[in-house]
């Protein structure tokens, strides 16, 4: 088994080393090969996703992902930026199916802006489609508008478009995760007013009829983004594009206390995954040992079921994390009253210890 290690940029390096640290002490035989990627690959090879760093991703059975982004590079020319090593990453490896779990553990109920009774025990699911939608979709530019309210005058336009086999696979990912778990899909659309979208709901619809255990409902993305505050428990597996999931990704994230807590997985059809925790790179906290390393453990704890087959040795991460919340070590983006308060590392070292 190899993985492939890319740190990335910002508070990736330190959150990443706790993760590393954590599945070296499993004693599994796995192979670990890291490299540049994002703002530190381009300071270095000119490039945010160089040659070699995605040769290296694409024959691991594995990829453990930091983040990647600074601000220090926005005013680079798009293909160069940090975020595009990400973007290549999902569409060169395929991996179109992206898990973003939302849990709300026990001792973090405290730490949500919302209302404890609204979040206690919360688990869902968003599976977000990786490869399609706006994001990807061409054609995408700049041009001089030929009609519009102002004929004439320059414009930028990107494309939403989602064929049905990219629907299709979704679908059965979101139905086939529901089978697992209550049983109760919800696919997040915008059909009342977007083509692509009513063309989405139209093939969840059918695929959903091969699932006829699994309730199917369908809301609108902007209906979806208010019950997710008012009642977050409703939902069990949400399903949705790519642009949709992005936004509502974050916003669940931030009903279980903090986004340093959330891992997530992308997989393409033959289960190879990319694993990296929800969270970007904090460029702010960077350098200061302060990150909360707990989403990129997480992560690894995923990246052990999911890629590698290792059900028990995810299980021991997942039981570690709850034992060092319960012993009440917090790093700052989960500290409350009454909590010791730890760095990235401490953190880390905890966990390993917590292993057992
Ligand atoms: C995410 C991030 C990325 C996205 C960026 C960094 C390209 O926000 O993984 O959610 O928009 O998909
Ligand atoms: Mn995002």
């Amino acid at each position: 088994m190899k993985i492939a290690v890319l740190p990335g940029d910002g508070i990736g390096t330190e959150i990443v080393a706790e993760a590393v640290k954590v599945l070296q002490a499993l004693d599994l035989k796995f192979e670990m090969e890291s490299a540049l990627v994002g703002g530190a690959a381009y300071d270095a090879h000119g490039h945010p996703l160089p040659e070699s760093t995605l040769k290296l991703a694409k024959e691991a059975d594995a990829i453990l992902f930091g983040a990647v982004g600074d601000w220090k590079y926005d005013k680079l020319d798009r293909p160069l930026r940090p975020e595009q090593a990400i973007l290549g990453l999902r569409k060169n490896l395929g991996l179109f199916a992206n898990f973003r779990p939302a849990i709300c553990y026990e001792q973090l109920v405290g730490a949500s802006s919302l209302k404890p009774e609204l979040i206690a025990g919360l688990d869902i699911l968003i599976i977000r489609e990786l490869t399609g939608d706006i994001y990807f979709g061409q054609p995408r530019g700049r041009r001089v508008a030929t009609d519009g309210h102002f004929p004439g005058a320059e414009e930028a336009f990107d494309t939403m478009r989602y064929s049905r086999p990219e629907i299709e696979r979704i679908a059965h990912v979101a139905f086939q995760a529901a089978r697992k778990r209550s049983k109760k899909v919800t696919s997040v659309d915008k059909a009342n007013v977007l083509e692509t979208f009513q063309f989405w709901k139209d093939v969840m619809t059918e695929v959903g009829q091969q699932y006829p255990d699994v309730e199917l409902q369908h809301m609108y993305v902007d209906n979806a983004a208010m019950q997710l505050v008012k009642a977050p428990k409703a939902f069990d597996v949400v399903v949705t594009g790519n642009m949709f999931g992005d936004i509502l990704s974050d916003e669940a994230s931030m009903l279980t206390g903090s986004i340093g807590m959330l891992p997530s997985a992308s997989l393409n059809s033959s289960n190879q995954g990319l694993y990296e925790p929800s969270h970007g790179s904090a460029p702010d906290i960077a350098g200061k040992g302060i990150a909360n390393p707990l989403a990129t453990i997480l992560s690894a704890a995923m990246m052990l079921r999911f890629s590698l087959n290792q059900e028990a040795a995810a299980q021991r991460i997942e039981a570690a994390v709850q034992k060092v919340l319960a012993q009440g070590l917090r790093t700052g983006d989960i500290y409350s009253e009454g909590t010791t308060k730890v760095g990235t590392a401490q953190m880390g070292d905890a966990v390993v210890k917590a292993l057992g």
